[in-house]
């Protein structure tokens, strides 16, 4: 799909976000500025969490309280190290959403939503959804 405006992406997150189910994860790819951390918002505001969620340049986890928990990774500075954030005993407490990915493989569930972010222009994101594994198919 193409998203036109911030706006929609962050409604388009809150679609999802009204969807998810504990245990669920959301894997979020595309270049800086995608809109990945906005569409992520969208998702706290369907769990109704309160607090702003942003990128913090030196974060890899973040875990914010809402209708389910969500456990925010931005995996950019794991890149070339093989850490593991230990998240399988508690990701049944809510939902995962992983930004670059691509640096937290060997960590990421066997089955979860992949969302790729295209930059288009200034205003415009192209959005793809692949399932990976049936309890996702219904969010494409
Ligand atoms: N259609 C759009 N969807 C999402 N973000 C957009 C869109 N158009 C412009 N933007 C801007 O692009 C930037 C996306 O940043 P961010 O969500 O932090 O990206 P990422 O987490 O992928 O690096 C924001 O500054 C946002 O205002
Ligand atoms: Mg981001």
């Amino acid at each position: 799909m193409l998203s036109k405006s911030e706006k929609e992406t962050i409604e388009l997150g809150e679609k999802i976000g009204k969807k998810l189910e504990k245990g669920m994860c959301l894997v979020l790819k595309g270049d800086l500025a995608g809109g990945k951390t906005t569409f992520t918002k969208g998702i706290g505001k369907a769990l109704n969490i309160k607090e702003v969620i942003n990128s913090p340049t030196f974060t890899i986890l973040k875990i914010y309280e809402g209708n389910l928990k969500l456990f925010h990774i931005d995996a950019y500075r794991l890149e070339g190290s093989d850490y593991d954030l230990g998240l399988d005993e508690y990701l049944d407490e809510g939902v995962m959403v992983v930004e670059w990915p691509e640096y937290y493989i060997d960590y990421l569930p066997s089955e979860y939503l992949e969302i790729t972010f295209n930059y288009i222009d200034d205003d415009t994101r192209e959005i793809n959804f692949i399932a990976h594994g049936d309890k996702y198919k219904e969010l494409c």
